[in-house]
């Protein structure tokens, strides 16, 4: 077989968490232009329409990550259409607020179960699969910004202490995995104009959305908000042949923002 070009996928099987929304949808459509075939794990209920709509040729799994006791399962059930899974994205996540002095056990819980033990859990699940396959693998973690430094919007504590965690997650498992032939790294993106954001800070309007973030957009560099393609064609970087030597890093893909 020729060899692959340096930010080829062909011959992969990618695994994209989150992958019916927002950045997880960009990601799994550019493995997919750069030839890894692709297969969504996304809760939501209409994930089968929004694969058919938006990523044709790719597979589904309707799972919830944040359960205990399913990774086992929802990777076998990822390897049916094309096989083993060889790249894992863990892009799920949620992002809701809460002031520190209203936070409860149950909102840590809820932010942690997505967050942190879901993404840790399904590459536990993903580096167990790929080495009983004797097959080399690449995690790549969606972490945030706010992971090392506080936001100017307040309440996102207990998110931003998930998101250090993983960071800290990604050094370890690259450190413990690269024997076994898995390559480890993740990105932190600063503000990224997807369906959550929408949703969350625009009532649904991305014009709405565009206005709440004009403060911030003012303040960094690039003048722009991020756009999920601007998360994806790093996360194809990180899973490419280019990445080979690179490991256990978070790469800040925040247009500048945290450099201020
Ligand atoms: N949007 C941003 O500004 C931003 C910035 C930094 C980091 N992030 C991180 O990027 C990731 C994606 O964010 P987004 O803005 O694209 O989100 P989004 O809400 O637009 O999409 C998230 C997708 O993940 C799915 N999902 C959520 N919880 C799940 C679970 N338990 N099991 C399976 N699927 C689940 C949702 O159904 C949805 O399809 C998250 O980890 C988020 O924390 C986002």
């Amino acid at each position: 077989m020729p060899e692959k070009g340096i930010f080829e996928l062909t011959g992969e099987v990618a695994l994209v968490t989150g992958g019916a929304a927002g950045m997880g949808r960009a990601i799994a459509a550019r493995m997919g232009e750069a030839g890894a075939q692709v297969v969504v794990v996304d809760k939501d209920s209409e994930t089968p329409a929004i694969v058919a709509k938006h990523l044709p040729g790719a597979a589904h799994v309707v799972a919830d990550i944040s359960l205990p006791h399913v990774h086992e399962d929802i990777v076998a059930r990822a390897a049916q259409p094309f096989g083993v899974p060889t790249i894992l994205v863990n892009d799920a996540g949620i992002y809701p607020s809460v002031a520190m002095l209203d936070a409860t056990p149950e909102f840590f819980d809820l932010v942690y179960d997505t967050n942190l033990r879901g993404l840790a859990m399904m590459s536990v699940a993903f580096s167990r699969s790929v080495i009983s396959a004797g097959r080399k693998g690449w995690i790549v973690n969606i972490a945030s910004v706010d992971g090392l430094k506080p936001s100017l919007v307040s309440g996102l504590a207990p998110y931003a202490a998930t998101k250090g965690a993983v960071i800290a997650l990604t050094r370890h498992m690259a450190v413990e995995l690269a024997e076994h032939g898995i390559s480890v790294n993740g990105i932190a993106p600063g503000t990224v104009l997807t369906d959550g954001v929408v949703k969350g800070l625009g009532g649904g309007s991305e014009e709405a959305a565009r206005e709440a973030l004009a403060p911030l957009v003012a303040k960094n560099p690039t003048k722009r908000v991020a756009d999920p393609d601007d998360i994806a064609k790093v996360a194809v970087f990180l899973a490419s042949p280019a990445a080979d030597y690179v490991r256990g890093q978070t790469i800040v893909v925040d247009g500048g923002w945290t450099l201020n």
